[in-house]
């Protein structure tokens, strides 16, 4: 990679710590930071893939996130812009960049996602990484609790947003984000790779959510009672 293009990625990383550093919602540096690398390495096996466009979307993907930004979807594109541009960035690279901020986010079960670019598919894959395994359980109750919202309520079953509209309004317990989403990112993923490494991930949720729901109940309290009632 040229000097120039390795400069501007570590400009735009630290631009982005700073402005991350302090972020409780599961949306801190550390999960730039994450989705970066994997989508770097995602990147070196995928040789056709414009490495520079991949990195400044996986660090610029978060930038002014809708969800923290009042529902603005343009928000994030526009910062991304106005950041590229004050760095003397080529149009074509501020242009791929903003296409991926746009496309990238999950707009509910129902809402297809595709990625109009190769660079943009893997820096989604780094992110719904990211999303599921047991950083994905921390982060989505770091979300919860961050929306002051309660872990679990079985009184309210979970929906399968057909709309990004719903999907934004959506205020449900963060057990219920597991449903509405999170079990179903390996299935939406768009690389061999990242489907690898899912696999695991994706095991690990469901195992979390049967202990969860089995100390929910006190079933594992009352196993436990029983089997010491047992000569
Ligand atoms: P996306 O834009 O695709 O939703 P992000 O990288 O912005 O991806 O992160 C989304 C993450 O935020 C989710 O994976 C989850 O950890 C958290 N999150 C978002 N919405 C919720 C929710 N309703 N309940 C719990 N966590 C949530
Ligand atoms: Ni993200």
């Amino acid at each position: 990679m040229p000097a120039a293009d390795s400069e501007l990625i570590e400009r735009t990383a630290d631009f982005i710590r700073q402005q991350f550093l302090h972020e409780g919602s599961g949306h801190d540096w550390e999960h730039i930071r994450r989705v970066w690398q994997v989508a770097r390495a995602l990147a070196r096996h995928t040789p056709q893939a414009n490495s520079l466009i991949t990195e400044l979307g996986a660090l610029l993907h978060d930038v002014a996130d809708w969800k923290f930004h009042g529902g603005d979807e343009e928000a994030g594109p526009h910062a991304a812009r106005q950041w590229l541009h004050s760095q003397q960035a080529p149009e074509a690279v501020i242009q791929a960049v903003e296409i991926i901020i746009r496309e990238i986010s999950f707009k509910g079960l129902g809402v297809p996602t595709p990625m109009s670019t190769l660079e943009g598919e893997l820096v989604q894959d780094a992110d719904r990484l990211d999303a599921i395994g047991a950083i994905g359980v921390a982060r989505a109750f770091a979300y919860g609790g961050h929306k002051n919202r309660p872990l679990h309520d079985p009184t309210i079953p979970p929906a399968a947003h057909d709309s990004f509209e719903s999907y934004k309004k959506n205020t449900s317990p963060t057990v219920n984000h597991f449903y509405e989403k999170l079990l179903h990112l390996q299935d939406r993923l768009n690389t061999p790779a990242a489907r690898r490494v899912a696999r695991q991930r994706h095991a690990f949720m469901e195992q979390f959510l049967t202990q969860f729901m089995r100390e929910w109940d006190g079933q594992d309290v009352e196993a436990s009672a029983e089997a010491e009632d047992k000569p």
